[in-house]
This record gives structure tokens, sequence and C-alpha cells, in this order.
């Protein structure tokens, strides 16, 4: 099925009928799928099920596309990021071509297909930009990160599993609720695997977020742990490009105070969460998705 998908997007770019976007859209490597294989899964591969994971795939590229830009990303899924090669405005407008070809194919699908895609689009809007401006100071506000991640990363998560509930008639709001908890841990995952993992294994640069500001929940956690010396030597490492001593100052001391450990378990109390609504569904497949959010390392 996901093959089908993969010709799906390819027939919606075919469409566009442009060369150029065309040409672009090629270099883009493919991801994990993540969102397809959730529509699919949940909607036991309904009517507009390829469709839907089609468009969601595009949005998703779109968003990263725009993403890379806004956090000076160079590498994506293990090639350089279009951004890298062609620049910013090729980025931005290729990510404009795919959310509106995106958006244009919504209309035939579904109402409520289209209603939840496209508000958990604004929704990763809005996730992105206070992404940004929570960036400009050292954020120690644990709720304010949540909120945010659930808007920029698990918004989508959560509307695909929505809406393959909509496609195949079964209860929303189970499948919304898995696809916010896995959607939020996901997150977190990422946020650790930026600390913990090698940019070859990312596929992406690793300790990538502290120096655009990100203060991630590990680096919350820490300032939670640190004495007020300490504390004020994390605060000037924020957003500045660090050198090898002071990047395993840091390292050292997430060893020291177990972060990484404390915050991989709070990601696996949410998949434990969701995971308990597919037990009950009988939903195995879902279940793997979900235990496999907590076991990846890219
Ligand atoms: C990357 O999402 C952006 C985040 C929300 C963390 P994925 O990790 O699903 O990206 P691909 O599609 O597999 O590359
Ligand atoms: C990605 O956020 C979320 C969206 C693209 C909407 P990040 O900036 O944290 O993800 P990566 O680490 O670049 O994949
Ligand atoms: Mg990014
Ligand atoms: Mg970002």
């Amino acid at each position: 099925m996901l093959n089908a998908v993969e010709r799906k997007i390819e027939q919606f770019i075919a469409e566009l009928n442009d060369e150029n976007s065309s040409n672009l859209y090629k270099q883009i490597p493919h991801g994990k799928r993540l969102r397809a294989k959730l529509i699919l899964l949940v909607s036991n591969s309904a009517k507009f099920a390829i469709e839907t994971s089609a468009v969601v795939e595009m949005i998703h590229a779109a968003s990263l596309l725009h993403d890379d830009v806004i956090d000076n990303a160079f590498i994506r899924r293990n090639k350089p990021s279009i951004n890298a090669i062609y620049g910013d405005k090729s980025a931005i407008m290729l990510g404009d071509i795919l959310y509106s070809k995106g958006f244009y194919e919504l209309n035939n699908i579904n109402v409520e297909v289209s209603k939840v895609i496209s508000n958990a689009v604004v929704q990763l809007s809005l996730g992105e930009q206070n992404d940004v401006i929570m960036a400009k100071e050292f954020n120690s506000n644990r709720d304010n990160y949540i909120k945010m991640i659930y808007q920029k990363t698990a918004s989508l998560i959560e509307a695909s599993a929505e809406a393959g509930a909509i496609l195949a008639n079964e209860d929303r709001e189970i499948y919304k609720t898995y696809g916010k908890n896995i959607g939020i841990a996901f997150q977190m995952i990422d946020d650790i695997l930026d600390i913990t993992s090698s940019a070859d294994t990312l596929g992406k640069p690793a300790m990538h977020d502290f120096k655009e500001g990100k203060t991630t929940l590990p680096y919350i956690y820490l300032y939670e742990k640190l004495d007020d010396s300490d504390k004020f030597e994390l605060i000037s490492f924020h957003a500045k490009d660090l050198n090898n001593d002071e990047l395993n100052w840091l390292l050292d001391k997430f060893k020291e105070h177990n972060i990484i450990e404390f915050c991989k378990n709070e990601a696996k109390e949410l998949v434990v969460e969701a995971s308990k609504l597919m037990l009950k569904e009988g939903n195995e497949a879902l279940l793997k998705i979900a235990k496999d959010m907590i076991d990846r390392d890219f």
C-alpha cells in the first residue's frame, strides 16, 4: 500500500505540469512515512486512504522544507537539504507548492478529513512560530515546551490517525488520543536523539537544537537539577556555537543527573497510554508503531 502512496504522490507532482518543481521534488529523499503508515493502518486502507496519505506526506515534506530554512539545517534525510543546494528561496517556494497542491487535493476527499488535516497544519505553523519565538531566550517552562511540540509535531500525527478513523468510520476520539500521545513522544525522542545520536545516524545535524536556541526537554530538566553557578553556565551556553569542552560539559551534566533516562521515561509513559488504547482495540500493528516510537535511533 505504501507503494501506491508513492505513485499517488508522483501523480500529484506530475499534475503540476512544471518541470522545475518535478526536478526539485525528485531530489527530496523519502522519509519514514510514519504519517502515511498511520492513515493506512487506522483506516484499514479504506476508500481515499491512499489519497489522504499522499496529501499528508506532501504537507509533511513542505513543513520540512520550511523547517530547514527556519532552523538553518543543511542536511535532511541523510542528504543535503533543498535550502543547502538551491538556497532558501527554492525551499520556501517548493514548500508553498506542496502545501497548496495538498490542500487542493483535500477537497476531492471528504470535508471532515479536509477540516482535520488543514486545522492540523494551522497548528503546525503556529507551533513552528512558537518554537522560533521561544528560542530567543532560554526557556525553562516545561508546559510551554509541551504545548509547542504538540502544535508543531503531534498535531499532524494526531490528525493522521483521526483522518484514518474518519475514512473507516471508526471512533475518532480513540485514534485521535492515540495519535496525540505518540506524536508528543515522537518529538520528545527527536529532541533526545539530537543529544544522544551522531549526525551520521540521524541523517541531520547533531547537538544542533541548543545552538539554534531550542531549550528542549533535556535542557529544561537539566536546568532544574543544576546548582546556581551551573545554571548560570548552562544559560551562558544558550544559542551559541559551542567548542568541544563546552559540549562535553553539557554531556557530562546530562549523565551526572540521569537526564536522558528521565526524558525517555516521560516519552515512554505517553507511549504506554497510547498502547493501552490499541490493546483495547486489539490492533497489533498500531501497538508496534507506538513501541517503535521509543526504540528508534533516527
Ligand atoms: C521529522 O519528522 C520532523 C519532526 C516532526 C521531528 P520525521 O522524522 O517523521 O521525518 P521523515 O519524514 O521520516 O524524514
Ligand atoms: C520539526 O521540528 C517540526 C516540523 C517540521 C513541523 P524540528 O525542527 O524539531 O525537527 P527536525 O529535528 O528538524 O527534524
Ligand atoms: Mg528542524
Ligand atoms: Mg524546527
